[in-house]
């Protein structure tokens, strides 16, 4: 054997998506990264995820996939099983026969929003919607892996897919409001971890470049803040004057519940020697590389 490392492959899955587009970006500089978008691979067809992990035969696979429509689950809540848990565990189980690592992400919505300081990852789920049980289920398979990292992460923005198309993430819909000038509604009474795909991306390869030990962590922006004060960050960086509205929670009728306090706690990963700065930083950066992105394609953010 020589000294030298061999190239490592990584598989993503749903890499055409907000987090799959900075995951793919993220590991392409150093590993054989191999990127498949929802046309290309079908996370709830089991055997095809079988062939693809036998044909490309992945040291890691990172799972993108997912149904992201928390109230769409409501409606149709097995198919958000079928995709959330049990494609999840197809590919838990392909990892583990091809002897690869998992990395899969879950969601602040395990939780009920009920406490009123960061939740750890010791901390109790308590799913309620649809969705949040569907995701749950999934952070269970996933462990079938062997290994695996179970990653949480929240209001995720700026993944480098939305800097090229109209798939849009609550922080970019405050963005485009307030860069329009027209009047922005918000959730005063919503407390998030603001998360920068791009940063979570890089945590995901500290982990795995590392070898940290497998298992949950929760990967979000350091920090936490209401919608509201997250959108007055955002209006002051962009010396924007159109209003922000106050609403709560219980004035918006939506079919999913939203946990309303939501902040995560990094202290676990940043143990483990992923870098994960404030979500102020991290919006400032994202604000940076929407404008550099407007200005090469001819349109302004403001
Ligand atoms: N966005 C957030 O704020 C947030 C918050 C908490 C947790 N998360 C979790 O973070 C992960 C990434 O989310 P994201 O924001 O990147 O979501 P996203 O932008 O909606 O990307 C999900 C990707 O999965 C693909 N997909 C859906 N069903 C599939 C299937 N059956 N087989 C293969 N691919 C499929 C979608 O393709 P199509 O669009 O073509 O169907 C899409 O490209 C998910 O696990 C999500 O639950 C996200």
């Amino acid at each position: 054997m020589s000294g030298k490392n061999p190239t490592r492959r990584v598989l993503v899955t749903g890499a055409g998506g907000q987090l799959g587009t900075a995951i793919v970006q993220a590991f392409a500089a150093s590993w054989d990264t191999i990127g498949l978008a929802h046309r290309e691979l079908e996370i709830a067809d089991a055997r095809a995820v079988q062939r693809a992990v036998a044909r490309h035969a992945p040291d890691c696979i990172v799972n993108c996939a997912a149904y992201t429509d928390v109230d769409g689950a409501e409606r149709e809540p097995a198919r958000a099983l079928e995709i959330n848990a049990f494609a999840v565990l197809a590919l838990a189980r392909a990892a583990r026969a091809g002897g690869a690592l998992l990395v899969h992400f879950s969601t602040d919505f395990v939780f009920d929003g009920l406490a009123d300081t960061p939740y750890t990852e010791a901390d109790r789920p308590n799913p309620r919607s649809a969705y949040a049980a569907s995701k749950l289920m999934g952070e269970w398979f996933a462990e079938e892996a062997e290994p695996a990292y179970v990653l949480r992460v929240e209001s995720l923005f700026g993944g480098p897919a939305v800097l090229h198309t109209a798939r849009r993430s609550s922080l970019d819909r405050i963005v485009d409001h307030l860069a329009e000038g027209k009047p922005t509604r918000i959730f005063h009474d919503r407390t998030v971890s603001p998360s920068y795909a791009v940063d979570v991306a890089s945590a995901v390869r500290t982990l795995v470049d590392r070898r940290a030990a497998p298992g949950l962590y929760h990967c979000v922006n350091t920090g936490a803040a209401t919608w509201y004060d997250v959108a007055l960050y955002v209006q002051g960086r962009l010396g924007a004057a159109a209003p922000l509205e106050r609403v709560s929670t219980d004035e918006v009728r939506l079919p999913a519940a939203r946990p309303k306090f939501s902040a995560l706690s990094n202290a676990k990963i940043v143990a483990a020697g992923a870098v994960l700065p404030t979500w102020q930083d991290a919006v400032d950066r994202y604000l940076s590389a929407r404008s550099s992105a407007a200005r090469l394609s001819g349109f302004g953010v403001n």
